[in-house]
């Protein structure tokens, strides 16, 4: 690690090392919470013994899309980053900062998890293991691209250390492929909204790294659309009651968490001249719609109900930050946040109870 001291101090944010462009600081990673990318790993011989034939040629297509490769010459940086950085005024540049970080962790995340995926399968699966091995590829040009442009503002994320350092959290096969269908199709959304946008209002394009959005949500397409072959291909994931339980979770899970950290750093999506909330129903909409291709149900996101719910959560979660911020004793802290917490679960199963919505209502012409 580079100790701060090493490097010319720049502007940087406060509590965060100082470094420059050619000698960037190596960043310590945010300190986790349940609204930070998670690290996964999962039942490797479970993976390798998967029988692809109910959808094989529908994954031997998307593989053979992989091999093609589009991006490769796309994630090239050009003359626009030069002295960008230096344009952000110092509250800009510390939301943006932030979520350079937190993008480029998740795509890191889904790097390793593909990268050791693909290895670990390789002689028993090797269909599955080279669309992994693809995957692995375009998010480790994605992490790498975004650490770049941390760079830029004199920080990078230590990705060796993250990876012998981050706690991984263990699922079962058909829960990596909720999981990793919902961030792949939902990082679509998000990344296809912003550069729509800002197609539009090019005077709110920060930084040049918006565009190259278009292509690169491509990627994340077509990685959403190996896991709905997948989980096609082993369709005991997506049927029965069980699953159409766990597909709910797995929505509210993911969406909540997304509402409430986007609405909690409003003020990135401000400087890009969106509203998060807006933002993220969008977003939301969209992924609803989209996972009703492959999963039994979804969420009924259209009820102001939901909306309610998800603003509860949002209120309940500016309280426990500020309890953590007072200078109260830690036991203190913890009993003035347990309120909190309890009204976060209640909420969360309440919105967990709401009707859903069967899928075949919703994507009649696809399924
Ligand atoms: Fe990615
Ligand atoms: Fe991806």
């Amino acid at each position: 690690m580079v100790p701060p001291s090493a490097v010319a101090p720049t502007a940087a944010p406060a509590g965060q090392p100082v470094g420059t462009p050619d000698a960037p600081a190596i960043k310590d990673p945010v300190k986790d919470t349940i609204l930070t990318p998670r690290f996964y790993t999962t039942d490797f011989d479970a993976m390798a013994a998967m029988d692809l034939r109910p959808n094989e040629v529908e994954l031997e297509a998307i593989c053979e899309e992989f091999r093609k490769d589009y991006n490769r010459h796309h994630f090239v940086r050009n003359a626009e980053f030069e002295g960008a950085a230096d344009k952000l005024d110092p509250e800009t540049r510390k939301v943006f900062v932030e979520f350079l970080e937190q993008s480029c962790t998740s795509e890191f995340s889904g790097f390793l998890l593909y990268k050791e995926l693909s290895r670990r399968i390789k002689e028993k699966n090797p269909l599955l293991a080279e669309c992994f091995a693809h995957m692995a590829r375009d998010e480790a040009r994605h992490a790498g691209f975004l650490n770049k442009a941390m760079s830029d503002f004199g920080l990078q994320l230590d990705l060796g250390f993250l990876t012998a350092n981050k706690a991984y959290t263990y699922f079962k096969p058909k829960f990596i492929f909720y999981a990793t269908y919902l961030s792949e199709k939902i990082g679509y959304w998000r990344y296809i909204a912003i550069y729509r946008h800002l197609e539009k209002h090019p005077e709110s394009k920060i930084f040049p790294i918006f565009n190259f959005f278009e292509n690169w949500c491509q990627d994340e397409n077509r990685h959403g659309d190996f896991f709905d072959a997948l989980m096609k291909a082993q369709p005991d994931t997506v049927r029965g009651f069980t699953s159409r339980l766990w597909c709910r979770f797995f929505l509210l899970a993911v969406f909540a968490t997304m509402y409430v950290r986007d609405v909690a750093r409003k003020e990135f999506y401000e400087a890009l001249g969106l509203d998060a909330r807006e933002y993220d129903k969008y977003v939301i909409d969209k992924t609803n719609e989209t996972s009703a291709r492959v999963f039994p149900v979804v969420l009924d996101v259209r009820n102001p109900r939901f909306w309610d719910g998800l603003e509860r959560l949002v209120a309940n979660n500016a309280r426990l930050s500020a309890a953590d911020e007072s200078a109260a004793p830690a036991p203190l802290k913890t009993l003035r946040k347990l309120p909190y917490w309890l009204a976060n679960g209640l909420q969360m199963a309440q919105l967990f109870l709401m009707k859903p919505v069967r899928s075949e209502e919703f994507q009649p012409a696809v399924r």
